[in-house]
């Protein structure tokens, strides 16, 4: 199940230059819940274990606009055979979150069992239970039916999950209404009355009638037979499914969705599915699913097709989604974004992240579906094995994405960037209610576990990696397990394999328990004496707030592994030692020469070091570059930024170190170097001459990649080098490089002089006329992204009614992203409260509407103003338009990230208005807490911001030098 976090640093960083905000299925913020606070019987939230279901017969009636009275709502009917797992049980509880229950009754071969006179059906809202009393025991181990009917409504737009309609425009332009679910992780309730928790997994068969021209339905399984009511309406009647959780069940009922791509050399047959105007644009996802299935069959050695025999292998593309893609078993979901792609019309990080996508929801099928969390406390069991998956077997099939090495900043580093609050979780982490539950959906779960996991294999070997897979799934096939279920395959593999003989003292069940229970990770700090050779090494826990102290001091066991200039080791990932102590002395060759541990940045951890060996690596990493591996100096990029925040290192010490990256065009060291510099200015925005002078020494290092990576792109340069160029110039574009601008504002005019003719309008302005004579008839999607932003910040009201067009035409969902994000730059107040407008209607569909509301304050820095009257003025149609209730929360995303980009009197005035209007609103305390933290931000940089700069200005010597050279060449040039 993204992207905006309470951290208001964090969310600044997402949105300032990630391109894949939105990990997974996780559309959610990052909460961070006050434990607290948290309710004293949270375990109330949980079903008792006492009765269990079987099989589920599910009847829905679903209308759309046939019944006036009822538009868009479900009859329901459940039929459940359950039964009592102990003695005594007298009440039944379920979850149902519906709008009413009509009637319940309970039979035992088809004689009523009597339910209690006084009191038989209790509705409990605030857990959304169902309770049913009964008169007399049930007996153990007895079938007994349960059965409830009962009516509802579809949700309006995916937000609120469980069953709603989205729309979409077909061929003839015409505006149809779809019905679809997305259940994960507690909204089956809301469609059917069930035990929703995914350890009672049980059968499924779904009966659904609705009206006959609604033809294009799909489901888990296929159609078993169809029944004909009244010539007007129709009921699929659906084989039963695997044994599975009720969050896994799955449908969508509309008029003219059909199958878009597919293989049907594959058993079941392997099919995209989308509205009728995408037919033939999804071959490429058609393939990554295709090749992918193909790779988990063998790998698993549980082929697809043996799961069950009914099961589909669907994979709809849905233009409204609430997550990026959700992993119903036979029946796939994701938004339309990342199904219909083109290398024409496709950013390259979008494709990029569309990869990993389809293949983490693969994954699924086996880790997720096959098996399953017992409960959301060990979300990671799911989400962090599909993570890993989705990058690494990805990698095996598709190389040319090289996302072994993106695995890096995706997974690893925003998880040491995350994991490193006072505030973060362990992996199994005790969550009950819905909002914990939803909130563990996040980094720990998808990012720390898929690095634990790589962190792992490197030490016990892919091939006793890929054996513990196997043991785990076979041995839990169809059941719910936790994590001392996958502990156990792991020793086994282990111990078969004998994998670990090296380590004679490592105790691997250690390990795994302190990994999945302890919070955090560790710093490495190593000090070496290079005449003997020795290198001291010692472990702590690693906090980004030097003021943070540990509660309990854990040992973290650390597979080491290092390389040396004489023996620069980079791709050796086989721990040398496994560090299970505070220290330890290891010995290299005396002598002095750089040395750098974590090899390739596969250790969940940070690394420090002696003043000296810092030098030692800052030197060749300044004079001999390539005599180190990029992803260690990405690596070290990712260290030096998080010691310099965490008080270990000085600005100065730290901006020493850096100054390599004058020369360094690789994306992956790029990457955090871009964070690190945002974090920093974006700190500095309330003090603009010392931010102008700080954006100026970082121009000063990108000089060099811009020039490299240019304008234009190549057919035949690497999907690495697309998204380089892509966020280096997004990055150079945005804190004002002239050549960027120029260039993207040139591209832009060139484009809409093509679809735009002046004389029309008004062939006198000065849009038409001074710009370009030229023509494109293409943004190069290479550098779409700027091209787009800059085309409408440094443009007009004509650039930005030619967007708004084109927004409303494109047929593909990338492209629209892209423009509302070049909408959201208009510096003109008029045109962004326009823009601001919009995002209540249609023009922006309900998932995209708090990410366009963050491009109104991504695009301009003086675009805070404008916002906050906008929602000062616009609050009530937000809360609706934007749908505050849903998990996502988007309304306290919007106004907490408003406060993050406000100036002193725009905090001031914003906190006057909550103060006085808002101060009941479900937002308020966000809100609040978001300006302190936004005040504390800019304290840090009035206080830091000479300390910063000096330190810049050292760091840039060079630099100065040479722009200085280059004056005096261009002054000798002109006396010539
Ligand atoms: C209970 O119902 C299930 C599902 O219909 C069936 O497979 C099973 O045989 C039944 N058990 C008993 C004891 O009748
Ligand atoms: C390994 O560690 C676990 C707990 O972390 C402990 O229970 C077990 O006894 C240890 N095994 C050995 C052989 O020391
Ligand atoms: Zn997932």
């Amino acid at each position: 199940m993204s992207n905006l976090f309470v951290f208001l640093g964090i969310v600044l960083l997402a949105h300032t230059h990630a391109d894949h905000p939105l990990p997974y299925e996780r559309d959610f913020p990052e909460v961070n819940f006050d434990f607290s606070v948290a309710s004293r019987n949270a375990a109330l939230y949980r079903l008792p274990q006492n009765v269990i279901p079987v099989e589920y017969d599910v009847y829905l009636d679903l209308y759309f606009d046939e019944r006036t009275d009822r538009p868009y709502s479900y009859d329901g009917k459940v039929d459940i055979v359950i039964q009592a797992v102990e003695e005594n049980v007298q009440q039944i509880v379920l979850h149902a979150n519906v709008d009413t229950i009509h009637s319940v009754s309970l039979m035992r071969n088809n004689i009523p069992h009597p339910l209690n006179v006084a009191n038989p059906v209790q509705i409990r809202p605030e857990y959304h239970f169902i309770i049913i009393n009964l008169d007399e025991d049930l007996e153990v181990a007895v079938n007994y039916t349960l059965t409830i009917e009962y009516e509802n409504e579809m949700n309006e737009g995916p937000m609120k999950r469980g069953i709603w309609r989205g729309w979409y425009i077909d061929d003839n332009g015409v505006e149809r209404v779809y019905a679809t679910t997305h259940f994960q992780p507690y909204n089956a309730r809301q469609a059917f009355p069930c035990w929703d928790e995914p350890l009672f997994k049980a059968v499924f068969r779904l009966h659904i009638s609705r009206p006959i021209n609604y033809s294009g339905v799909f489901s888990n399984t296929g159609i078993e037979y169809i029944r004909l009511f009244e010539n007007t309406r129709v009921q699929d009647n659906f084989f039963a499914t695997p044994r599975m959780s009720s969050y896994l069940v799955t449908f969508l009922v509309s008029e003219t969705f059909q199958v878009i791509a597919q293989d049907t050399t594959h058993n079941p047959p392997i099919r995209i599915i989308g509205r009728s105007n995408t037919v033939g644009m999804a071959n490429r996802t058609l393939e990554l699913t295709v090749k992918m299935t193909e790779f988990f069959d063998e790998y698993f050695e549980i082929p697809y097709s043996t799961l069950h025999p009914h099961l589909f292998n669907d994979h709809v593309s849905s233009p409204d989604w609430a997550s990026a893609g959700t992993e119903n078993w036979g029946m796939v979901s994701y938004r339309e974004l990342y199904m219909i792609t083109s290398p024409r019309e496709t950013l390259m990080s979008v494709e990029h992240y569309s990869a990993t996508l389809i293949s983490h929801e693969l994954a699924h099928k086996w880790f997720g579906n096959l098996i399953t969390c017992y409960w959301w406390s060990n979300t990671w069991i799911n989400e962090g094995f599909a993570s890993y998956f989705g990058y690494i077997a990805t990698n095996e099939v598709f190389g040319t994405y090289e996302l072994d090495e993106h695995f890096n900043n995706r997974y690893l580093q925003t998880s040491l960037s995350f994991d490193s609050s006072v505030s973060t979780v362990p992996m199994n982490h005790e969550v009950n209610t819905p909002a914990e539950v939803t909130g563990h959906f996040g980094t720990i779960s998808y990012s720390k576990a898929a690095a634990f996991l790589r962190m792992t294999v490197s030490m016990i070997t892919k091939e006793t990696f890929r054996k513990t897979c196997q043991y785990f799934l076979t041995d839990n096939a169809y059941e719910a397990t936790n994590q001392t279920h996958l502990l156990n395959a792991f020793l086994k593999a282990i111990s078969e394999d004998n994998t670990l003989s090296a380590y004679q003292h490592f105790n691997f069940t250690n390990y795994y328990n302190i990994w999945v229970n302890q919070p955090g990770y560790p710093i490495l700090n190593v000090d070496i004496d290079h005449t003997t050779g020795d290198m001291s090494l010692s472990q702590e826990r690693f906090f980004i707030s030097s003021s943070a102290t540990p509660t309990e001091q854990v040992t973290y066991p650390i597979p080491i592994t290092y390389s040396t200039e004489s023996s620069p080791t980079f791709g050796n990932l086989t721990p040398v030692y496994i560090m299970d102590v505070p220290n330890i002395v290891l010995t290299k060759n005396p002598g002095e020469e750089w040395v750098i541990f974590n090899n390739l940045q596969h250790g969940h951890y940070r690394v420090n070091y002696d003043e000296r060996t810092w030098n030692l690596i800052a030197d060749a990493l300044y004079n001999n570059p390539n005599s180190t591996h990029y992803l260690n100096r990405a690596q070290i990029v990712d260290d030096v930024f998080a010691l310099m925040r965490s008080g270990r290192m000085s600005y100065n010490f730290g901006f020493q170190i850096l100054k390599f990256l004058r020369t360094e065009v690789n994306y992956h060291v790029w990457d955090p170097a871009i964070s690190g510099y945002t974090w920093l200015r974006n700190r500095l925005r309330h003090l603009p001459e010392k931010q102008a002078e700080f954006d100026a020494f970082i121009l000063s290092y990108l000089e060099h990649a811009i020039e490299y990576y240019g304008y234009e792109t190549s057919s035949s340069e690497s999907p690495t080098h697309t998204m380089t160029r892509q966020i280096i110039l997004h990055f150079a574009c945005q804190i004002g490089h002239e050549g960027c601008v120029r260039e993207s504002r040139h591209r832009f005019v060139a484009y809409r002089n093509n679809q735009f003719v002046c004389a029309e309008t008004d062939g006198s302005s000065s849009e038409c006329v001074n710009d370009s004579t030229e023509i494109y008839s293409w943004v190069n999607i290479g550098v779409r992204r700027n091209v787009y932003v800059i085309g409408v910040k440094e443009g007009t009201d004509v650039d930005f009614e030619f967007m708004v067009n084109l927004a409303n035409t494109t047929n593909y969902a990338n492209d629209q992203l892209e423009m509302l994000r070049a909408l959201g730059a208009a510096k003109d107040p008029l045109l962004l409260t326009r823009y601001l407008e919009l995002t209540l209607t249609k023009f922006v569909r309900s998932h995209d509407k708090a990410n366009s509301f963050t491009y109104a304050l991504l695009g301009n820095q003086e675009n805070a103003n404008t916002v906050l009257q906008f929602v000062k003025n616009h609050i009530d149609e937000m809360r609706i338009a934007y749908v505050e209730d849903s998990p996502a929360r988007p309304v306290h995303t919007c106004l907490s990230n408003l406060a993050a980009y406000l100036d002193g009197a725009g905090l001031q005035e914003y906190e006057a208005w909550l103060h006085s209007t808002q101060s009941d609103s479900a937002q308020y305390a966000t809100a609040i807490s978001a300006i302190s933290s936004a005040r504390a931000n800019m304290q840090w940089g009035t206080t830091n911001a000479d300390t910063v700069l000096a330190a810049a200005r050292g760091g840039s010597t060079k630099v100065v030098m040479s722009l200085a050279m280059l004056l005096i060449m261009a002054t000798l040039a002109l006396v010539a």
